[in-house]
């Protein structure tokens, strides 16, 4: 099964597409992961993108669909994935269809995480991750139980990510309005987007995907 999760930043979609991961085996292909991974390894891509990402703008759609469709040509991916932060445009929800079709392959389900914009920016400004494993927490709404060690690995050191500021937030949310948000017609025609309530807890969050995936 392949499903993409759409939403605003901050809207979860990390964080529910680490819980799909543990708990169905599925491959969470995120975008904005692979590009901080080539930002962070100093790459000819990392250097290319590092300024436009600072400033909360779009990589160029060319950049993304061929880094994704290297992704999905990787056997892993076999077992069904969950994209997280792609695509974005209607150029890049095009030829996610064209590159899953040669593989004889399909979206089954868009997940469109509902949020209440006001609410995205103190869920972005508390982010932090582990450095080690790249766990998820919120200084108010995930803190790891022991304080300052990661729940997963241990690990004492954590990261914040440079465009979690409320200027460069601003940019995403309306890089979002402008050129992602377009894109849901495209799957509401097609019969397999829905919606979920973004703004509940992330447990409840979780129960509603669960219900779509179930087919409920
Ligand atoms: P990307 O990394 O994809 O960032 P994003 O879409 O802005 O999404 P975020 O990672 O900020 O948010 P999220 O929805 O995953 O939220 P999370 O689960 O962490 O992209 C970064 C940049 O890369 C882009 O700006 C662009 O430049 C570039 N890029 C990437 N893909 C691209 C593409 N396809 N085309 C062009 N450019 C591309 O949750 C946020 C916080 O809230 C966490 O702390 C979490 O603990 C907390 N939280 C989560 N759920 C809940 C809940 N239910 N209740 C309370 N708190 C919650």
């Amino acid at each position: 099964m392949n499903i993409i999760l759409l939403g605003p930043p901050g809207a979860g979609k990390g964080t529910q597409a680490k819980i799909l991961e543990r708990k169905y085996g599925m491959i969470q292909l995120s975008t904005g992961d692979m590009l901080r991974a080539a930002v962070a390894a100093g790459t000819p891509l990392g250097r290319k993108v590092k300024e436009l990402m600072d400033s909360g703008g779009l990589v160029s759609d060319d950049i993304m669909i061929s880094l994704i469709g290297e992704r999905i040509s990787q056997p892993d991916c076999a077992r069904g994935c969950i994209l997280d932060g792609f695509p974005r445009t209607t150029a890049q929800a095009e030829a996610l269809d064209k590159m899953l079709a040669e593989r004889g392959l399909k979206i089954d389900h868009v997940i469109e995480m509902k949020v209440d914009e006001d609410a995205l920016v103190k869920r972005i400004t508390g982010r932090y991750t582990c450095a080690k494993c790249g766990e998820g927490y919120h200084d108010e709404f995930k803190r790891p139980k022991k304080e300052g060690v990661c729940d997963v690995c241990g690990s004492t050191e954590f990261v914040r990510r440079p465009d979690d500021n409320p200027e460069t937030v601003k940019a995403r949310l309306a890089a979002y309005r402008e050129q992602t948000a377009p894109i849901l017609p495209f799957y509401r025609e097609k019969g397999i987007l829905r919606t979920v309530d973004g703004m509940a807890s992330m447990e409840e969050v979780s129960r509603q995907i669960e219900a779509v995936l179930n087919g409920n």
